[in-house]
């Protein structure tokens, strides 16, 4: 019997998007940042250097892989999109070979999908996803852990996400077909996941399901997720239409009443209280946001020693 060993094709080890990896792949993942957060010395880092490329603001994902990967033992190197020659017009191609020469990993933050993934194909060295106007990977690693941390395993257990089908739904809907846990995602017509991302999931024979109905989303689950209404990849003339067609889409106490009992919060932050979450669900007792952020740090550090160690 010949087991699949990997997805992803040969080459540097990128860190794309979650589907590229087997649920294997992403628990042993997971495995890494349990033992990190436990305080493991390992430094596979160590005389390696990391360039993360932002073309959007970051605090949480900047600041975690900056600390990861000196805790690790490695360098970095924080660039601005605007202050770089990409800027200007030198290629994606030229500048892939170029950092490829310096560094021994390179993350992009971008709005551009694409370009993620034409300087993965052009690097010599691993690209991780820092987040594009499609996936946030990282964060999703992050989440997993978290929810596992309060509810035990996450598999058979159900997530509930409420809210804009966005990039980060999009990661959701990948972790729930490689960890095996059921997804209802509760979404307003027309600010549905891409049907890509849906198609695939029922490909993988994932337990995705999605609707309009925040109550029928919170059913049984034993996490309620929500992020901002408009993303960063959004154009701010849709802000009015979008605060009303999310309106009704507000983690509420009232709806978090519906969930499972005991059911935790997450949110990726940054939050904008009395949109997309009431401020006494975040800042009430479900709420692990926190926990969540911290443990970018931990999955961070065992993605970039899975890439680069
Ligand atoms: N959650 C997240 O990625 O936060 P930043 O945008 O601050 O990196
Ligand atoms: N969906 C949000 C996530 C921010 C971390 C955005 O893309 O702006």
């Amino acid at each position: 019997m010949s087991a699949v060993v990997s997805l992803r094709p040969t080459g540097p080890k990128h860190f794309l998007d979650l589907k590229d990896f087997t649920g294997a792949e992403l628990r042993a993942l997971l495995d890494a940042a349990a033992a990190f957060k436990r305080g493991s010395p390992k430094k596979p880092l160590a005389g390696k250097s990391l360039a993360m490329i932002f073309e959007k603001p970051s605090t949480r994902t900047r600041v975690s892989f900056e600390i990861a990967a000196k805790e690790l033992g490695g360098n970095t190197v924080a660039l601005s999109a605007r202050d770089m020659q990409i800027g200007r017009g030198e290629t994606i191609a030229d500048t892939a070979n170029v950092l490829s020469r310096f560094v021994q990993g390179i993350l992009l933050r971008t709005d551009s999908a694409a370009k993620l993934h034409e300087l993965a194909r052009h690097a010599s060295v691993p690209v991780i996803n820092g987040l594009t106007e499609l996936s946030h990977p990282c964060q999703i690693m992050a989440d997993i852990f978290t929810f596992e941390e309060h509810k035990g395993p996450v598999a058979g257990q159900r997530i509930a996400w409420v809210g804009d089908g966005n990039n980060v739904a999009a990661s959701f809907i990948e972790a729930a077909a490689r960890f095996n846990f059921s997804l209802r995602l509760a979404c307003p017509v027309g600010y549905m996941p891409r049907p890509e991302v849906l198609d695939w999931a029922k490909e993988e024979g994932a337990d995705v399901e999605v609707g309009i109905d925040p109550d029928w989303a919170v059913e049984n689950a034993a996490c309620v997720v929500t992020d901002t209404w408009l993303s960063m990849s959004d154009s701010e003339d849709q802000a009015a239409a979008r605060a009303s067609a999310f309106a009704p889409y507000q983690v509420t106490a009232a709806l978090m009443a519906k969930a499972a009992k005991g059911a935790i919060f997450q949110h990726c932050l940054p939050a904008h209280r009395g949109e997309e979450v009431a401020g006494e669900v975040i800042d009430g007792p479900a709420s692990v946001v926190f926990d969540e952020a911290e443990n970018r740090l931990h999955a961070q550090k065992a993605i970039l020693a899975w890439a680069m160690e």
